[in-house]
């Protein structure tokens, strides 16, 4: 069954539906404080231009000429250009990516939905920081709570897949992205009212290069080598790039899965510059709103993944209408997760039905089940769960000390995808493209009326995102 968009503004929306979510709102945040503000963000707006804009134009002219998912597009374009068949693990790599990066998006996205109810039971109004951090400690501590919010988010999941991608995420994205979108800037204005916004302005746009470079504990410390010096470091390096495939959904065939619905005569370049424009808008916008809290209620930037569960609440208990607000904001996100999520798995379900031959309800519920079961890891590395607890033997207790770092299983399974994964699929994607592909079909497929941007994206995708790519990749081995 082949099916395109209704039109290109679907396109977009479904384009951007996926690649603003948690992403955006819940890691950008939280991964800006702990990496020290003003550089990280540059490296990542440096990453976004160099590397995400000319990969995601690939992404989409490949997904558009091959027409089917990420695995066999891939095996049909390298036949085309008499390529190897190998090109095929790209898909492959991509549908693992999608599955592990899922596992965890759904209980974060779990955590979201169970604020939407916090919210709308006015559980945040008049707390203070304390309170607001002991609603988050009393959902991310109990296993049984957070399972329960994670099988709820898989579920719905499954169930917008498996009506389809049409209509599952047209209808959710046409309306809900633009609400989305007024509720962040509405929360930027009320940030600016707090007094900590020029110190949040100040923290996210004045570079400050030590705090980037050097590597700090989770309280901001710098950590010093047995001479007492500071310790250099290029995982931030390595996390900004990686942000900037993950917040792009690239790299694993999300958005190649997208542009095989997208009309031929429809115009790549436009499409992707405003779905950059406007993935990149949000995250800024949430930044704006997030950070002047941290500042103004004196808490820990670099406080980890629960950052947005401690300092929103406090603005919606605090502001009149707090809990409408609260609760409208929570909703959306949770709409943003989903329409990412879906991408996340889709291109695993449009690969069981075209290849095996399975249903797409059957492949939804397949999927599910065994992302589902991969999110009980992320589960029990929050809850810090011990041994001798339910699951405990299967997943709990992994974890890898690389010297500097030590990573629990949410954290070794967003390095492994967001930091590994998603670039080196990014770098194969810009090696096939550049190289491997006939010019003629690129050119075709893109049909710039400029005549001097075909060959600027093609020396971008030839040399330089490849070679940016692998100059982080290089630099990192050194952490492990
Ligand atoms: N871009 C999504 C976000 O920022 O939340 C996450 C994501 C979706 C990553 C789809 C990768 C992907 F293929």
């Amino acid at each position: 069954m082949k099916h395109e968009w209704s039109s290109k503004f679907t396109f977009i929306l479904a384009a951007v539906g996926s690649a603003v979510g948690l992403g955006n709102i819940w890691k950008f945040p939280y991964i800006t404080g702990e990496y020290g503000g003003g550089v990280f963000i540059l490296a990542y707006l440096f990453c976004i231009a160099l590397i995400g804009l000319p990969i995601m134009l690939a992404e989409v002219a490949l997904g558009r000429r091959g027409k089917q998912s990420p695995v066999n597009t891939m095996t049909q374009l390298s036949l085309e250009a008499g390529g190897h068949p190998a090109w095929r693990l790209l898909g492959w790599s991509g549908m693992v990516a999608g599955c592990l990066i899922l596992s965890y998006y759904s209980v974060i996205a779990g955590e979201v939905l169970a604020y939407s109810f916090r919210a709308s039971s006015g559980a945040f109004e008049h707390q203070t920081v304390d309170g607001i951090k002991g609603i988050l400690n009393s959902l991310v501590s109990d296993p049984e709570k957070l399972l329960a919010w994670h099988t709820i988010f898989m579920a719905l999941t499954v169930l917008a897949v498996a009506k389809g991608v049409r209509g599952g995420i047209e209808k959710t994205v046409t309306f809900l992205m633009p609400a989305l979108f007024i509720l962040l800037i509405f929360l930027v204005f009320y940030a600016m009212t707090t007094d900590g916004f020029g110190q949040a302005v100040d923290f996210m746009f004045t570079p400050d290069a030590d705090k980037f470079f050097y590597a700090r504990s989770e309280l901001g410390q710098y950590l010093l080598d047995a001479n007492g010096e500071k310790i250099f470091t290029w995982k931030p390096m390595m996390v900004a790039m990686g942000h900037a495939f993950f917040t792009l959904s690239l790299g694993m065939g999300a958005i190649m899965m997208y542009g095989s619905y997208l009309n031929r005569h429809v115009s790549i370049g436009q499409m992707v510059l405003i779905i950059i424009s406007l993935d990149t808008l949000v995250a800024l916008l949430a930044g704006l709103a997030i950070f002047p809290l941290v500042f103004a209620n004196d808490l820990n930037p670099a406080a980890g993944p629960g950052l947005i569960f401690e300092t929103l609440p406090l603005a919606f208990g605090n502001m009149l209408g707090g809990t409408l607000v609260g609760t409208l904001f929570f909703v959306l996100l949770f709409f943003a997760a989903l329409s990412s999520a879906i991408s996340l798995i889709e291109p695993t379900i449009a690969w069981l039905i075209e290849s095996k031959g399975i249903r797409r309800i059957k492949a939804s519920v397949m999927t599910g089940i065994v992302v589902w079961f991969i999110g009980l890891g992320t589960i029990f590395s929050m809850t810090g769960t011990t041994l001798g607890d339910i699951f405990q033997p299967l997943v709990g207790n992994i974890s890898l000390n690389s010297g500097l770092f030590k990573y629990n299983f949410f954290q070794l399974i967003d390095l492994l995808t967001a930091s590994i994964m998603l670039p080196l699929g990014g770098l194969f994607i810009a090696i096939f493209a550049g190289w491997v592909m006939q010019q003629d079909s690129t050119e075709r497929e893109f049909s710039f009326k400029n005549r001097f941007v075909y060959p600027s994206w093609q020396f971008m995708i030839r040399y330089v995102s490849p070679f940016l790519v692998a100059i982080v990749f290089l630099n990192i081995i050194g952490i492990f």
